[in-house]
């Protein structure tokens, strides 16, 4: 079946999501979300642990379906999409999973590969240059043949990103990429970031408790609580805000174990 034509400009949000609810049995944990994403831009998603935002990302995605409300790529409403239909969404956005998720069984190269697999593509010598320039731009050159159980967790999550933009989607979600990662492991990762916004325009949407690192890479901030957007705005603006919520945040007072997030 054919698909609506979509009916992007070049100033409609390549994301743009409109009044997403979500429940998981009595807890309603998105609470009608508006948020749009710009082509081209790395946003960064901040809030309180358990505020929704690895949710909201995989609706995103398309990996769950909304209660109500929309979730529209380049003008396509994915929100009701069966699997097969929204095959061709996914080759546009990709995500990177909060613990890289790779399969400790197969090689980088398979990791790598996976995607292309799953999408029918059987040329052997065609699936090989994708993994090599994926390894490539992530750094990692050469590490094809190595298991997960070889690598540093810095070298996971570039694996788990190489596989991320392996289809070469438009726009990469990150869960948490900076978790668990020392500082310098941190920037180079950051570093990969920019670095895909500037070569391929790549969007990124970045989910980080980081903020040394969202300051470094953020085009715009969107600070969610209690399940809706609060707040949003460039980096500078963020610093200069008086909101006590986001004073609080930027201060780390920012109620991870929930202080004011049930006040
Ligand atoms: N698949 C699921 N089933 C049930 N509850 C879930 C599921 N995924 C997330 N939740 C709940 O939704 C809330 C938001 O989770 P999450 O989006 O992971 O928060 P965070 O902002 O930390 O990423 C939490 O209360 C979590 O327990
Ligand atoms: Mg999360």
């Amino acid at each position: 079946m054919s698909l609506p034509v979509p009916t992007s400009s070049p100033s409609a949000p390549l994301i743009r999501v409109r009044g997403l609810h979500q429940y998981f049995g009595q807890n309603h944990v998105l609470r009608g979300v508006d948020l749009d994403v710009q082509s081209g831009e790395t946003l960064c998603l901040l809030g309180t642990s358990g505020g929704g935002k690895s949710v909201l990302v995989k609706h995103m995605v398309g990996l769950m379906q909304p209660h109500s409300g929309t979730v529209e790529i380049a003008g396509v409403d994915i929100s009701r999409m069966s699997e097969r239909q929204l095959a061709p969404v996914r080759k546009k956005v990709g995500i990177m999973f909060q613990n890289g998720a790779l399969f400790d069984s197969m090689s980088v190269a398979g990791n790598i590969a996976f995607p292309l697999i799953e999408d029918g593509v059987k040329d052997e010598e065609e699936i090989e240059r994708r993994v090599c320039e994926s390894l490539d731009i992530v750094r990692l050159p050469g590490q094809q043949d190595k298991m997960p159980s070889d690598l540093s967790g810095g070298m996971k999550k570039r694996v788990a990103l190489a596989r991320a933009i392996i289809d070469r989607p438009e726009c990469v979600c990150y869960d948490e990429p900076h978790a668990g990662l020392d500082p310098i492991t941190a920037d180079t990762i950051d570093k990969l970031i920019k670095q895909l916004q500037r070569d391929f325009n790549m969007t990124n949407i970045v989910i980080t408790h980081e903020l040394r690192s969202v300051f470094r890479i953020a085009d715009r901030i969107v600070f969610m609580k209690d399940g809706q957007v609060y707040w949003q705005g460039t980096p500078s603006e963020m610093k200069a805000s008086t909101d006590p919520i986001i004073t609080d945040f930027l201060n780390g007072t920012d109620g991870k174990d929930g202080d004011w997030d049930h006040s």
